[in-house]
């Protein structure tokens, strides 16, 4: 562990020596290829090995539990990430947005900056610093220091995990591997969205040891070893909110670890290292059809898991949704409506739309008002009516799972756009219609045409010769207009 070490702090003033270390110590890495260096420093620089299966170490914490490298995605991608080692499980990812490739021309280097660079890709990602050394703390913290003290930290920069005693902030947000979903602070609450707009999920703080006071600056989160999250505004230790995990109050013990993730599926959780395992240690949604898109685009989700079918009866249920084309806008450009015939009416009692506590609703005194309400306006998509209450549910956004309530007092209004094969269908039946039409026309004009000349036949075998004949008709039209550019000359 120490030899490399060594290594990179005697770059650049005892060259022949370093060769000989080096040779050394890549003969130990390979004997013992736990021994991962524990200091990057300036000069160090790594490529990927084509024979590496998923990850190439490059930086060790001291506990040997976590460790800075190359991650193969993908087949041919790579990630710079830090990785629990034990379970493989990746903590944080450099770049997530741009993976850059497994290939020799990769490369990362410490120049003062960790510098991830490839010219293939053009992925260039870089700390951005002047420091002296890359280290990764045991908290799996890694830091760019200057003499010690922090220049930039990967806790600053979290993907979509955060480890305990990470603090989160009001500035960072955490993003699901595909995009989809975050995890973000408001002034007294946290929140997950769906499209950075879209609030599926919200947790306001409850003061139950502390209050949120305004003007005392941001809240901030952080999950804490002893099983909890905690959010908080003051650094007195002291949360205004805590959402206690399985492990609550359990001994925290050096083998035990937490973190936190904003899944794939939109939920967010919370998993407890046993020292083998990873347990689901919490989970804010603990339903599935409270998931944003638990059974897809317009699909009905029955609670106690009976599984997904369609908002439309007459729909058979494909994982992914109930029909296709749907999504994008309803309101043309500068928000004007498109016509009515741009989608079609769907109705169906007894759903009820998720978390509707955090929709917006207005109360009308009956359902037709309710649907009214929205058919008016282009940037509704569906209401939900309840009967009972007569709170009349607005969906802002193109429809996702509704819930099956079992209440047919409950009833919901829902458009659905017409998708561009429908569209095109109707575009065909019109051009059908034109070309019979058009034939219609020609057969008539034809007849008619038929009819005049047999008539006119027989005006000409009675006057004999002087036929009006359309060729004649048309020779005297066109010495006409002769006539006429003439004396215009
Ligand atoms: C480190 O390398 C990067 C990329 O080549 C470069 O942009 C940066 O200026 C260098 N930093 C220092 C301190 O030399
Ligand atoms: C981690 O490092 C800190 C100091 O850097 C130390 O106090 C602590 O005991 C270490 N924790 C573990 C689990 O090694
Ligand atoms: C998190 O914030 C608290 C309070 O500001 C601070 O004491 C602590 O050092 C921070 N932790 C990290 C890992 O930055
Ligand atoms: C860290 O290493 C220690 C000692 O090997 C082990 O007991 C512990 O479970 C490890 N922690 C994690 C989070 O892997
Ligand atoms: C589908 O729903 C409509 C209207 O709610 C209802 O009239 C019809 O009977 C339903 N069809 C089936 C097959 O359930
Ligand atoms: C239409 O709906 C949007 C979003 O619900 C709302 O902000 C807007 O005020 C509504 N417009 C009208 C004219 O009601
Ligand atoms: C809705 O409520 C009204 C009176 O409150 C009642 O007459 C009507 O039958 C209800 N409709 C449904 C569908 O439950």
């Amino acid at each position: 562990m120490i030899l490399p070490t060594v290594m990179f702090n005697m770059l650049g003033t005892h060259q022949p020596r370093f060769m000989v270390l080096l040779f050394l110590s890549i003969q130990i890495l390979t004997l013992r290829c736990t021994s991962i260096t524990q200091e990057l420093h300036t000069g160090f620089s790594a490529t990927p090995e084509p024979s590496t299966p998923s990850f190439q170490p490059l930086l060790s914490d001291p506990t040997g539990n976590f460790s800075l490298g190359f991650l193969r995605v993908n087949g041919n991608q790579l990630a710079l990430a830090i990785l629990h080692v034990a379970s493989s499980e990746p903590f944080w990812v450099a770049n997530p947005t741009r993976a850059a490739s497994w290939f020799d021309t990769t490369r990362l280097f410490f120049n003062g900056s960790l510098v991830l660079s490839d010219p293939e890709t053009r992925v260039s990602w870089s700390t951005a610093t002047n420091g002296d050394r890359a280290v990764l703390l045991n908290t799996s913290n890694l830091q760019v220091q200057t003499k010690g003290s922090p220049l930039w930290e990967s806790f600053e920069f979290p993907t979509n995990t955060i480890v305990q005693g990470q603090n989160f902030t009001s500035k960072m947000s955490l993003l699901s591997s595909n995009g989809l979903y975050s995890l973000r602070l408001g002034n007294d609450y946290m929140g997950l969205y769906e499209g950075n707009k879209y609030l599926y999920w919200k947790r306001t703080v409850l003061e139950t040891k502390a209050e949120v006071q305004e003007g005392k600056g941001p809240i901030y989160a952080r999950v804490n070893p002893e099983g909890y999250l905690g959010m908080y505004q003051t650094n007195d230790e002291k949360p205004a909110d805590v959402q206690k995990f399985n492990s609550f109050q359990q001994a925290v013990t050096a083998a035990s670890f937490l973190f936190m993730r904003m899944e794939a599926d939109g939920n967010l959780k919370a998993y407890y290292w046993d020292g083998s395992n990873w347990l689901t240690n919490y989970q804010a949604i603990s339903e599935t059809c409270e998931l944003p898109r638990s059974c897809g685009s317009y699909g009905l989700c029955r609670p106690g898991g009976s599984g997904c079918s369609c908002l439309d009866n007459r729909t058979r249920f494909e994982a992914g949704g109930c029909f296709n084309d749907v999504g994008g806008e309803l309101c043309g450009e500068e928000g004007i409506g498109r016509s009515k015939s741009d989608y079609w009416v769907l109705r169906r009692s007894g759903v009820e739309p998720p978390h509707k506590e955090l929709l917006r609703h207005v109360t009308t005194p009956s359902l037709a008002e309710c649907e009214q309400l929205c058919e008016k306006n282009c940037s509704c998509w569906g209401a939900v009516y309840n009967n009972g209450t007569g709170f009349c549910y607005m969906l802002e956004n193109p429809i996702e799972s509704m819930l099956g309530s079992g209440d047919e007092s409950k009833v919901g209004y829902f458009k659905v756009k017409k998708g561009d094969r429908e569209k095109n269908r109707v575009w065909v039946r019109v051009g059908i219609v034109i070309t019979v039409l058009g034939m219609v026309g020609v057969i008539i004009v034809g007849m008619w045409f038929c009819v005049r000349r047999w008539k006119r036949r027989r005006v000409v075998k009675e006057e004999d010769w002087a036929s009006p004949g359309p060729y004649k008709n048309l020779g005297s039209a066109s010495f006409r207009s002769i006539e006429m550019s003439n004396s215009v000359e």
